[in-house]
């Protein structure tokens, strides 16, 4: 008979675990056979230990048969995934899902996304800022959006890779959410269960990241996309700076406005052009056409206007005020603005990615637990970028609140979170690397 105690004990000793063993774990999580004591110890254990690729494979496909699997056969054409390991200021998704679907390319987007948590933000809460938006909706409206517009986004319900939702929980408050190995499957196992074709996964790495070194992230990068490809999906990752926000705009309803400024083609240039590759990178990993004909197509979206029209239809179609689109003012201001000024004059060496998210959950923004309730309209305004030269007193961002009592410890937040020098830094890449697919 199968005993979780040895199967912790072997990983323990740094041994590869079985396919049986595996499988006895992932089930025994499922049905709740298995006491989180236990299922924390063998988390630690891979921790410490680490997996073999092919324990990962198994382990992401015990994971994505643990719950329900989405079924798109009724979808027309290609369905491409994307998903991003989870960064500060990451409103990719409402720029790049209205993109590829205006592209009009044969190339639909059915995609689940995910809430924020602590530092980092979610997809699903940037389009909950919109009133009326509704993204718990049922199998049947969902491919009935996706084959009306092109695309459809839903929160991630917890019957897909069920087991993940609790390994995740267990991993949040046991200091093992940061491991190769769990994360590559937790996003995977998802990823598979959503059904789409092919998938592609932005990297965040930087200290705004889980994962903060280039080595890491190209380790994570490549075990995602061998875990993909070995599931029969066309797979890419590119391997992505988040080192600072991305973007000028930290919070739900600031970064919904954020985007939409993008799909005027008046957006921050980097996000604009790391929106860009990786529209161009899903509609070129289901094969639509060769890569620079994807970057051409892309990119007209955002001059006609014709992806803001898909962010809109996005939006009415998920029962929300499209308005709010094309009219910013009406999401209303926070109680509270306050100011952040340049202590010298120099140039902005660094805004640390990390700092920033947590000043941004302070103020409201975020979660720090699940059960949490978030203020959509709180967040953070960046008027400069690392290496803008700014002089002293100049204000360096604006801070919206309705927790009069926390601004102060926001700005303190922020304050630590910027460095301003006499020199400025070299510049860092936007991407550094593309893994798979594209030779
Ligand atoms: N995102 C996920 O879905 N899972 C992880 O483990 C990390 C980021």
């Amino acid at each position: 008979m199968m005993r979780m105690y040895d199967i912790i004990q072997k990983k323990q000793r740094g041994i590869a675990l079985s396919e049986n063993e595996i499988s006895f774990f992932i089930k025994g999580v499922s049905d709740g056979s298995i006491p989180d004591y236990q299922i924390s110890a063998l988390l630690m254990a891979i921790y410490f230990r680490g997996m073999t690729d092919e324990e990962t494979i198994t382990l992401t496909e015990c994971m994505a048969n643990s719950g329900d699997r989405a079924d798109l056969s009724s979808i027309k054409g290609k369905k491409v995934d994307k998903h991003s390991t989870g960064g500060v200021g990451d409103k990719t998704s409402l720029i790049i899902a209205p993109m590829v679907a205006a592209a009009d390319m044969g190339v639909s987007i059915a995609k689940m996304s995910g809430r924020g948590l602590g530092h980092t933000g979610g997809t699903i809460d940037k389009l909950e800022s919109i009133p009326g938006v509704n993204t718990n909706q049922s199998c049947d409206d969902f491919t009935r959006i996706v084959n009306e517009t092109g695309l459809c986004i839903i929160g991630q319900s917890g019957s897909f890779a069920a087991a993940d939702k609790k390994l995740y929980a267990l991993r949040d408050v046991t200091a093992t959410v940061n491991c190769l190995p769990l994360i590559a499957s937790s996003v995977m196992s998802k990823k598979l269960a959503a059904g789409s074709d092919c998938i592609v996964i932005d990297v965040k790495c930087g200290s705004g990241a889980f994962v903060k070194t280039f080595e890491e992230a190209a380790e994570l990068a490549q075990l995602m996309v061998k875990i993909g490809v070995g599931a029969g999906k066309k797979t890419i990752a590119l391997i992505t700076n988040m080192d600072v926000p991305l973007g000028r705009s930290i919070g739900n309803s600031l970064e919904v406005m954020e985007a939409a400024d993008v799909l005027s083609g008046d957006g921050d240039e980097d996000l604009t052009e790391l929106c860009i590759i990786l529209a161009a990178n899903m509609l070129y990993v289901a094969n639509a056409a060769p890569y620079d004909e994807c970057i051409k197509a892309v990119t007209k979206t955002l001059n006609d206007g014709s992806a803001k029209r898909k962010l809109a239809e996005l939006v009415s179609s998920l029962g929300g005020n499209s308005d709010y689109i094309y009219n910013p003012s009406l999401f209303g201001e926070s109680k509270v603005s306050a100011f952040l000024a340049a202590e010298r004059s120099g140039y902005i060496y660094r805004i640390n990615a990390e700092s920033v998210g947590k000043a941004a959950m302070i103020l409201g923004a975020g979660r720090s637990k699940k059960e949490d309730s978030i203020d959509h309209n709180a967040g953070i305004i960046f008027h400069h970028k690392v290496g803008d030269y700014v002089k002293e007193g100049e204000v360096l961002a604006t801070l919206y609140t309705s927790k009069i009592d926390m601004a102060q410890n926001g700005i303190e937040l922020l304050f630590r979170a910027i460095k301003i020098k006499d020199s400025p830094p070299k510049n860092k890449k936007l991407i550094y690397r593309t893994i798979g697919g594209r030779v």
